[in-house]
C-alpha cells in the first residue's frame, strides 16, 4: 500500500487526511506534535470508515518514525490567520516550524513527494526546498488549486451552474497579487466571459483575491475544507498518477521569464511529482501580473534566505 503522510494534524492537516482516507487509495499518517490531536482525529476519521465505507487505515502520532517510506507528505504545520491579518505576517513563525519539519522529512521519507500548504504558501515552499535538498520536480506548494476552486466556485454562483462543470486558471502567488485569468474560465469548455460582463468578472477576480480573508473575517480563524481537499487531491495525482493538470507553486528556472522563484503555474501532476511545467502565451498584461508575483516572492525568499543564515 502507498504512503501519504500528513505534518500537521490541524484544520487543513485532518481534513486533508479525511479526503485520502475516504478515497482509500494509501495508508494515511496524520503527525502532530501535539500527539493527542494526531491519534484523536485519526481514530474519529477511522470510525467514519464503515459509515462511508472506507478501509485505509490511518495512524495518528509524534513519532516521525512512522512517516519512514511515504511515498507522499503534505506539511500542513504551523500557524493560520487571524482577522485582520496577511498571510506574509506568519513567514518568521512558521519558518521555524517548516523548517524542523523539513529536517526530519529529509531525513526519514527522502524519496517522498512533498506538498507544502502552510503560508506564507510560496515562501514556505522555498523553505522546504532548500532544507530538504529535494530535486525541485519533488517539491510543490498546494494554492493554486485552492484559488482555482474559489474561482470556479464564485462563477458558478454568479450563473447559479453547477461548481463542477467550471473551470479557472488561477497563476502567481497565493496572495492578494494572484492572477485570475479571465480567459481561461470556461463552463465546460463554453468560455465564462460568454455569459459574464468584464466589469462583474472583475468583481469576481476581486474577491477571489481576497476569498481567504474573507472567511478569516468570518470565522476568526482561515479556512480548511478547500484546503484540505486540493492538498489531498494533489497527493492522490500522484499515488494514482493522474497526470491531472493543476496550476502550483513550483520553482522556476526560466519559464515565464522567471528564475529562481516559486511561484504558481500550470503543471502536469503525476508519479514522482511534476511531470512537466506547462508554459501557456500570456498577454503582455498577463505576464506583467505574473511577474509581479513573482517579485514579490523573491523579497520572501529573501527573508527565508536571511533567516536561513
Ligand atoms: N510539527 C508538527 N506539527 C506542528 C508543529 C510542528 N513543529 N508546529 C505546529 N504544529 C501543528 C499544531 O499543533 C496544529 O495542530 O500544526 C497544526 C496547525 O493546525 P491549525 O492551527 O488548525 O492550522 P490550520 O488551519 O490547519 O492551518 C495550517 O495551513 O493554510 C495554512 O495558513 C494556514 O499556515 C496555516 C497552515
Amino acid at each position: 500500500m502507498r504512503k501519504v503522510s500528513i505534518i500537521g494534524a490541524g484544520n487543513v492537516g485532518s481534513e486533508a487526511a479525511r479526503y485520502l482516507a475516504h478515497k482509500g487509495i494509501a495508508e494515511v499518517v496524520l503527525l502532530d506534535i501535539v500527539e493527542g490531536i494526531a491519534k484523536g482525529k485519526a481514530l474519529d476519521i477511522w470510525h467514519s470508515g464503515p459509515i462511508i465505507p472506507s478501509t485505509t487505515v490511518i495512524h495518528g502520532t509524534k513519532d516521525y518514525e512512522l512517516i519512514k517510506d511515504s511515498d507522499v507528505v503534505i506539511i500542513t504545520a504551523g500557524r493560520p490567520r487571524k482577522p485582520g491579518m496577511s498571510r506574509e505576517e506568519l513567514l518568521k513563525v512558521n519558518f521555524d516550524i517548516v523548517s524542523s519539519v523539513s529536517e526530519n522529512v529529509k531525513k526519514y521519507a527522502p524519496n517522498a513527494v512533498v506538498i507544502v500548504v502552510t503560508n506564507p504558501l510560496d515562501a514556505m515552499v522555498y523553505t522546504a526546498y532548500r532544507v530538504t535538498g529535494f530535486p525541485k520536480k519533488r517539491v510543490m506548494g498546494m494554492a493554486g488549486l485552492l484559488d482555482s476552486s474559489r474561482f470556479a466556485a464564485f462563477i458558478a454562483m454568479e450563473l447559479g451552474v453547477s461548481a463542477a462543470d467550471v473551470r479557472a486558471m488561477v497563476l502567481g502567488t497565493h496572495g492578494d497579487l494572484m492572477v485570475p485569468v479571465m480567459r481561461f474560465t470556461s463552463i465546460n469548455g463554453l468560455p465564462a466571459t460568454m455569459f459574464i460582463s468584464e466589469e462583474r468578472m472583475k468583481e469576481i477576480i476581486k474577491r477571489t483575491q481576497k476569498a481567504g480573508g474573507e472567511i478569516v473575517g468570518l470565522m476568526g480563524t482561515s479556512a480548511w475544507f478547500a484546503p484540505g481537499d486540493a492538498a489531498g487531491l494533489m497527493a492522490e495525482a500522484v499515488i494514482l498518477d493522474t497526470n491531472r493538470v493543476l496550476p502550483a507553486s513550483v520553482y522556476l528556472e526560466g519559464e515565464y521569464g522567471i528564475n529562481g522563484v516559486f511561484v504558481g503555474v500550470p503543471i502536469v501532476l503525476g508519479e514522482g511529482g511534476i511531470k512537466r511545467i506547462l508554459e501557456v502565451e500570456l498577454t503582455d498584461e498577463e505576464l506583467e501580473a505574473l511577474r509581479r508575483s513573482a517579485e514579490h516572492v523573491k523579497k520572501l525568499q529573501e527573508q527565508v534566505d536571511a533567516l536561513m543564515g
